[in-house]
């Protein structure tokens, strides 16, 4: 029996900025934002989309009736999330109308949650055959306005359909993994701002490239050659070149041009969405596979994940016969190109604006949101969402 990625969902709000105007407010050169940083644009989410609606949205467009009677298993990975004791799993469980039998729970790591997530299912689908399990990576990444890292927000979810004989990737072994305790990136549980060491984030991000890279290549007899891609996490989408840079002299020049090539195609979503935390590695996989033809059945698609704190993974998959028939390549192009652009002042109204945390009603103005499933209102501490 071989286990992977049977589905992949993706969403991310209608609304964005552009890096070229950001900078402009910033008085920044615009070159810093869109090649030094490597964003073009950043999506904004509105009132009306939290990471709960964000993940629904991701998974409605690949869930049908076959795989709700499936699903025993939702493992929701955020570093955004809107309760701290109940998980965003459940609500999504219920807007996309899973069956009863089943468990849900929110899994934390920084950007790596949902990493942790897919291996945690390979093990509950490696046990029980017939299960498939749901791992979404949704979040809403806020720097704050005017500070380092606000060119690297974003906002979107990934879903993944994990189960048996998958129609997209299969998961291979071994995963190799490591954790130090290191205060690059971190939120307390009373900031609505992450404090980030940017700086010192980028360095540890890349020393844990470099020691899960040798480690995987020692237990896998494997070298860069045997890779079609590699796939970063991508806070930013310089930053996953700089990893991939540290490592292209140990290919010859086809190998080089080759993962060069593939890693153009594994940023585009990314460098149009901004940073979405826990789905960002999976969103430029996404990236990958719907953006680049040449790919084909057998391939070795690398995929490394790093979650601030400190979490590194490196693994792999293979490429099913067919896996393009099971993307949904338009309607994410569509659902791209649709989107609204904002003026700075507009963005930074909608991140200036919060909900009640009094226990008053409100009810959002949902006309203005596209989106399937939303956030209708709040009322005595108790969100409403709305499914159409
Ligand atoms: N044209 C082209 N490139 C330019 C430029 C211009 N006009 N001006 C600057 N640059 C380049 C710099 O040379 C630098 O490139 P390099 O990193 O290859 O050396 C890059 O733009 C960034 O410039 P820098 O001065 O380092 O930016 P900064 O001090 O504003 O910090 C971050 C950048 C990434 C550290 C900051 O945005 C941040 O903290 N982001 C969040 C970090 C994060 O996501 N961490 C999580 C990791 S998982």
């Amino acid at each position: 029996m071989t286990i992977g990625i049977d589905k992949i969902g993706f969403y991310t709000p209608h609304l964005y900025v552009d890096m070229n105007d950001l900078a402009e407010a910033r008085d920044v050169d615009p070159g810093k934002f869109t090649i030094g940083i490597g964003q073009e644009k950043m999506a904004v989410a509105p009132l009306t989309q939290d990471p709960v609606t964000l993940a629904a949205n991701a998974a409605w467009e690949i869930i049908d009736d076959q795989d709700r009677d499936a699903i025993d298993f939702v493992i929701f990975a955020t570093e955004s999330g809107i309760d701290h004791s109940k998980s965003a799993a459940i609500y999504v469980h219920q807007l996309l109308g899973l069956k009863s039998g089943a468990r849900c729970i929110e899994v934390k790591q920084a950007c790596y949650g949902a990493t942790a997530a897919i291996q945690m299912a390979k093990g509950h689908v490696a046990l029980h055959p017939e299960s498939k399990v749901l791992v979404l990576g949704s979040d809403i990444a806020r720097y704050g306005l005017n500070t380092g890292g606000e060119v690297t927000q974003g906002a979107g979810a990934v879903a993944l359909l994990i189960g048996q004989d998958p129609r997209i990737m299969t998961l291979e072994e071994p995963s190799v993994y490591a954790t130090e305790d290191i205060m690059d990136f971190w939120r307390p549980v009373y900031s609505e701002m992450a404090f980030v060491d940017g700086k010192f984030s980028n360095e540890q991000y890349l020393a844990f490239f470099n020691r899960v890279w040798e480690q995987y290549k020692s237990e896998s007899g494997l070298a860069l050659k045997d890779f079609a891609a590699i796939c970063f996490h991508l806070p930013y989408t310089k930053m996953g070149l700089k990893a991939l840079r540290t490592i292209l002299d140990e290919g010859d020049e086809a190998v080089q041009e080759r993962l060069k090539a593939n890693f153009q195609m594994s940023q585009h979503y990314n460098r149009n969405v901004g940073n979405i935390y826990t789905g960002s590695l999976y969103l430029s996989l996404l990236s990958l596979l719907e953006l680049q033809d040449e790919l084909k059945a057998g391939d070795r698609i690398g995929l490394y994940s790093y979650g601030s704190g400190a979490v590194g993974e490196f693994f792999s998959g293979i490429l099913q016969p067919d896996y393009k028939q099971h993307l949904h390549v338009q309607d994410h192009k569509a659902m791209l190109n649709s989107r609204e652009a904002l003026t700075v002042a507009e963005y930074e109204d909608i991140f200036k604006s919060t909900l009640p945390t009094d226990g008053t009603t409100v009810e959002l103005d949902v006309e203005q949101d596209p989106a399937p499933i939303v956030l209708a209102s709040l009322a005595d501490h108790k969100r409403q969402y709305l499914s159409r």
